[in-house]
């Protein structure tokens, strides 16, 4: 095939993409009903689709903040690997965390495609385009545990338009697994192949869409059908997806029929439940894209379960007290936020009512607790 019709065929797919993305009733303003949960509509909007797009949810200033750090927490990456310094010869950040701050990745490459990381749930490889001449040899491609050293995050992550989201599909004592940042730098942004989140309850006897959990986002700015995430709606509902057969039945292309990108403006929030078969191409486009993820589980579907394939085969056990240590950090993040936006009518989250005071946030939690809190996280 000629660059030109390759081209074409491309723009082709995202133009039908993006069709098919808005054509969707899965986006709108973040709505309640009288008994705090989410609307109607939205929720079954979100059982059919899989993931749901609340527009506006995230004030500018906000928005702004978070950027802000965003941007001096990548500017202190270390300039080389396991260095110490950045490029401006400042001391990096994250290099006392006993988890990675950052994660890097060749400029449009496919890290994950066809590999055992993470239980193996990419099994496809995505294309890769070439890169322009130049191009530096690695991009942060994710930031993850980033509390210690973004408030912003901390904040955001007890936006409580979000933390109803949350309570609505998992129950008022909803669990945290983690959070982090994926970066798609323009021209740059590696790739994240197909997949599905879940690795360990697709056998299970009670076995339900929504018991792998589920991710918030935020996006810190407009997404295109290129640098987008893009997601199989409805995948959530059809047990394990068996991608690899997908691909072969495509030509073994990565553009899979009826995926859609999930288009976002700056600030709006995203719900996508992680059993939906989702992934994202290579940004070989000239836009950044920023998205904050984080996510919960059900409470009853993580108690006790241990699991060892975590990106660097952490083993763990979510038993009591990992749950309640975890909890508390959602705590902590909504009093973090109270105090920076005292106008604002905070969450009520369930598991602290009336203790409130066991889960305060400091600045010194910055140097211990979030220096570490990723360690012995879960991947469900
Ligand atoms: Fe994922």
């Amino acid at each position: 095939m000629s660059n030109n019709e390759e081209s074409n065929n491309r723009r082709r797919y995202l133009e039908a993409g993006e069709k098919r993305a808005l054509a969707l009733q899965n986006r709108g303003p973040l709505r309640f009903e009288s008994s705090g949960q989410i609307a109607r509509d939205i929720r079954e909007a979100y059982e059919q689709y899989g993931f749901y797009i609340f527009e506006g949810v995230v004030n500018e200033q906000e928005i702004s903040e978070v950027e802000t750090q965003l941007n001096e927490v990548i500017e202190r990456a270390p300039a080389s690997k396991n260095g110490g310094l950045d490029i401006f010869g400042r001391p990096a950040l994250g290099v006392d965390h006993k988890r990675s701050l950052y994660i890097w990745a060749r400029p449009l490459s496919d890290p994950l495609g066809g590999t055992s990381i993470l239980g193996g749930r990419h099994a496809v490889r995505m294309e890769e385009p070439t890169p322009r001449s130049g191009a530096p040899k690695v991009t942060v491609c994710v930031l993850q545990y980033t509390f210690g050293v973004m408030d912003s995050a901390l904040r955001l992550s007890a936006h409580p338009g979000m933390l109803r989201v949350a309570e609505t599909f998992a129950g008022p004592d909803f669990v945290p697994y983690n959070d982090n940042f994926h970066v798609k730098e323009p021209g740059l942004g590696s790739s994240v192949a197909w997949h599905q989140d879940g690795i360990t309850h697709w056998e299970h006897p009670n076995w339900y869409p929504g018991i792998h959990g589920f991710n918030l986002m935020v996006q810190l700015y407009r997404t295109t059908p290129v640098n987008a995430l893009w997601a199989l709606p409805g995948t959530h509902r059809s047990g394990r997806v068996d991608l690899a057969s997908l691909a072969a039945q495509n030509g073994g292309s990565d553009r899979l029929p009826d995926a859609v990108p999930v288009l976002c403006e700056r600030g709006d929030a995203v719900i996508c439940n992680r059993q939906l078969v989702h992934g994202s191409f290579a940004n070989d486009s000239p836009d950044r894209r920023v998205t904050f993820i984080w996510g919960f589980f059900p409470r009853d579907a993580v108690l006790g379960v241990e699991n060892d394939e975590g990106i660097d085969y952490q083993h763990d056990l979510y038993d009591e007290v990992r749950i309640e240590e975890r909890m508390r950090i959602v705590q902590i993040a909504i009093d973090a936020r109270h105090r920076r936006w005292p106008e604002e009518a905070p969450y009520r989250y369930a598991p602290f009512l009336g203790r409130e005071e066991e889960a305060r946030w400091s600045p010194e939690l910055s140097r211990t607790l979030f220096r570490d809190y990723g360690e012995g996280r879960i991947i469900l």
